[in-house]
């Protein structure tokens, strides 16, 4: 490993950067590596490696080239007020999609083959031998056809499934029909049986699945949601539910989390919590991947899987 003059701190929101630091400093012996409790002097900081970086906590890294996400979404990075004009990178790691992928073949065979259904007819003790169709027969969309997005796609088309994305700009993917923008947002929505959000989070697209989406899907449609919390409007998903326009819903993220165990949420009718894991990188992963970003870094080449703070993703 060769030498380096900078340091590289872990610190942030999340429990996981000591361990994250403690790991880095196994696999880049010679590096310096600190967390919260072993900073030092900040001036020597080049690279904070973070989650949810607490107010103000940046500001005294007066020689900060590169803040690096430990996750594939940088909105924690990018909402941090006053974010220097740095570099920001986050995690694009193919495990961490497969996870997602196989995240919402689940929950796109649950709701498509009738297992709440059937879930429901076992709480009563009911034998009911409910209509099954093929997977051809079920539109999956997915709102965000990015890293994640694509690879679920194409995934469900292997299974099946016809998949429709929407996307910023335009695009095609094989066995997708692909949508873009705004003016064919409606469009997209009004042919799926089941909405996927895969969108990062921007000012864009914060509170995006409100009353007017669902609304726009067909009656009866049901809702994958794995991008972040704050695109969902907590109200308006509940009273989607409540009246069967939405008739199911798999959420992994929440607008709190941990989701209060006060929160109606955990109640509404046939919707299902799962507590932020639709994918989660491993250790080596992010670890593998921030070191070798600090590498091209100090070589002066372009940086893997670097975010548009401009664009906000
Ligand atoms: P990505 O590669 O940056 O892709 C983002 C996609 O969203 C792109 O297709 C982009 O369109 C589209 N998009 C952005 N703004 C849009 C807008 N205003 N209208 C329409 N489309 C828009 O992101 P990714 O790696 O796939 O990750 C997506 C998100 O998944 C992350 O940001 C994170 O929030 C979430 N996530 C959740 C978990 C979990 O466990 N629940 C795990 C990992 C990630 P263009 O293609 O035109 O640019
Ligand atoms: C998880 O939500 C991530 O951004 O990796």
């Amino acid at each position: 490993m060769t030498a380096r003059t900078g340091t590289i701190a872990f610190v942030g929101q999340s429990r996981d950067l000591p361990r994250l630091a403690a790991l880095a400093a196994v696999r880049a012996p010679g590096w310096r590596i600190v967390d919260a409790d072993t900073l030092g002097d900040p001036a020597t900081v080049d690279v904070v490696v973070s989650w949810r970086p607490a107010p103000g906590s940046l500001d005294p890294f007066s020689n900060l080239k590169l803040v690096h996400s430990i996750g594939a979404g940088a909105d924690n990075i990018l909402e941090y007020a006053g974010l220097p004009d740095v570099h920001v990178c986050r995690i694009v790691d193919p495990d961490l999609a497969d996870s997602m992928a196989q995240y919402v073949l689940w929950g796109a065979l649950h709701f498509h083959r009738q297992f709440d259904a059937m879930l429901r007819d076992q709480a009563g003790k009911t034998w009911r031998r409910v209509s099954q169709r093929p997977a051809s027969s079920c539109t999956v969309g997915i709102m965000g056809v990015g890293v994640l997005g694509a690879h679920v796609a194409t995934l469900l088309a292997h299974a099946g499934f016809r998949v429709s994305g929407w996307s910023r700009s335009a695009k095609t993917l094989p066995n997708v029909a692909m949508y873009h923008g705004d003016a064919q947002r409606d469009a997209f929505l009004a042919q799926v049986d089941t909405l996927v959000c895969l969108l990062p989070l921007t000012p864009d697209t914060a509170g995006i699945l409100d009353r007017t989406v669902f609304d726009a899907l067909p009656h009866g449609a049901t809702l994958i949601h794995c991008g972040r919390g704050a695109h969902l409007n907590a109200t308006d998903i509940q009273s989607a539910l409540r009246s069967g326009q939405l008739r199911g819903a798999l959420v992994d993220v929440f607008p709190q989390e941990p989701l209060p165990a006060t929160d109606p949420l955990w109640d509404a009718p046939n919707l299902i919590v799962t507590p932020h894991i639709a994918a989660v990188a491993d250790d080596d992963a992010i670890v593998g991947q921030v070191l070798d970003n600090v590498r091209r870094l100090d070589a002066g080449l372009p940086l893997h899987a670097a975010v548009d703070p401009a664009r906000g993703y």
